[in-house]
C-alpha cells in the first residue's frame, strides 16, 4: 500500500493535521504538515482549526497537544512511544520530593506528564528555557526537573542555583567526552554542536548548543563546511536537506551503541507510515486525560506559550 497517497489522501477528508518531530523517521518528516521542535509543535498545535491531530512523536507530545485542545481528538500512532526522561520523573514522586522544599517555585522541562505539568508553575522546552528561568527574580527558589544535565545547563548559564531532580534522557546522556574527543581529532574542521539534554562533559566542548530547531538554524548560518552532531539522529535528515554541501557526523556512544553505533531514540522510531494510516482509519491510540489534569496542566503551558 502507498501510505503516503492514502495519509495525504484522510487528511484532506478528515480536517486532520499531522505534527512531526524531527527525531521520526524522514518519510514522516516530509508529509507533515508542521515538523518542528517541541515548542514549534506545541505552538502549532495551539492554534491549529483540524478536528484531529495525528502526533508522531512522543506521548508527553502528544498529550500536550491534548492539554491544549481538549475538545479534539489527538492521536499518537504508538501508544508505547514514551521518553525515557519523562518516565525519570513520576509526578506521585515529585510531589513527595516538593514536599521539602515547599517555597520553591516548579519549573518543568516539556519532557514530563501530564500530571508532572499539573505540578508546575511553568514549563519549558529546551528552545526558550534559559529566557522563562532567567524572567524569574534572581533570588527566587526555584526546583528544576526532570532533566538533571538542561538544569545544570541553565544553572550555569544564569548563575542561578535551581535544586535539580536526577532525571536524564538515556539517548543523550549515554554520549560521552571521550567519544566527542576521538570525533573532533579524526575532524579537526568540523564544528561540534550540542543538545542540552548532553552531559556537561558533553557541552563543554560545543560550540554550539540549542533545541533541534536551533541546531538546525545554526548549521544554516554556520559557514563551517563540516558538523559533529551531539543529539539524536533523527534531525541529520533535515540538516542533510537543507546543506546539501555541507558533512554532518552524528556522536554516538561508543560503548552503548557498539552494535549499530546509531543514536536513536526507540521510542520516536516506533513511529510509522503504517501506524499514522491506522491512527486515520480506526482511530486508535487516542490520548485521554481527565478535565482535573487538563486544567491545571494547561495553565504552565499556556504561560510558557507567553512567555515563549
Ligand atoms: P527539542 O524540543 O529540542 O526538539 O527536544 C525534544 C527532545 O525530546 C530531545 O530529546
Ligand atoms: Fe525522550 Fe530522549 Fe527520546 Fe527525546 S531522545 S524523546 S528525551 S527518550
Amino acid at each position: 500500500m502507498d501510505y503516503k497517497e492514502l495519509i495525504l489522501k484522510l487528511k484532506e477528508e478528515q480536517n486532520a493535521v499531522l505534527l512531526a518531530h524531527y527525531y521520526t523517521y524522514p518519510e514522516i518528516q516530509d508529509i507533515a504538515d508542521c515538523l518542528g521542535d517541541s515548542l514549534a509543535l506545541a505552538q502549532y498545535a495551539q492554534k491549529t482549526n483540524a478536528d484531529k491531530i495525528i502526533f508522531a512523536g512522543v506521548y508527553f507530545m502528544a498529550e500536550t497537544a491534548k492539554i491544549l485542545n481538549p475538545d479534539k481528538k489527538v492521536l499518537i500512532p504508538d501508544a508505547k512511544a514514551a521518553c525515557s526522561l519523562a518516565d525519570s520523573c513520576k509526578a506521585e514522586d515529585f510531589a513527595e520530593f516538593k514536599k521539602m522544599y515547599p517555597e520553591h517555585k516548579v519549573v518543568s522541562y516539556v519532557n514530563c506528564s501530564a500530571e508532572m505539568k499539573a505540578l508546575s508553575d511553568v514549563v519549558v522546552t529546551s528552545s526558550n528555557a534559559v529566557k522563562i528561568v532567567e524572567s524569574f527574580k534572581k533570588d527566587e527558589k526555584i526546583i528544576f526537573a526532570p532533566d538533571r544535565n538542561l538544569g545544570d545547563y541553565i544553572n550555569k548559564l544564569t548563575g542561578r542555583n535551581m535544586i535539580l531532580w536526577d532525571g536524564c534522557c538515556h539517548v543523550h546522556n549515554s554520549l560521552m567526552a571521550k567519544d566527542i574527543v576521538e570525533l573532533r581529532k579524526k575532524y579537526p574542521d568540523a564544528e561540534l554542536i550540542a543538545h542540552p539534554e548532553c552531559t556537561n562533559m558533553v557541552l563543554q566542548f560545543a560550540d554550539f548548543i540549542g533545541s533541534t530547531t536551533q541546531l538546525l538554524a545554526y548549521t544554516q548560518k554556520s559557514s563551517s563546511k563540516s558538523f559533529i552532531v551531539a543529539t539524536e539522529t533523527g534531525i541529520l535528515h533535515k540538516m542533510q536537506a537543507l546543506n546539501p554541501d555541507k558533512k554532518f557526523i552524528i556522536a554516538s556512544s561508543s560503548d552503548n551503541y557498539k552494535s549499530c553505533s546509531c543514536n536513536d531514540c526507540q521510542y520516536m522510531k516506533l513511529n510509522t507510515l503504517e501506524k499514522i494510516y491506522n491512527c486515520f482509519v480506526s482511530d486508535e491510540n487516542e490520548i485521554i486525560l481527565s478535565k482535573e489534569i487538563i486544567e491545571k496542566a494547561k495553565i504552565s503551558i499556556l504561560k510558557m506559550l507567553e512567555l515563549s
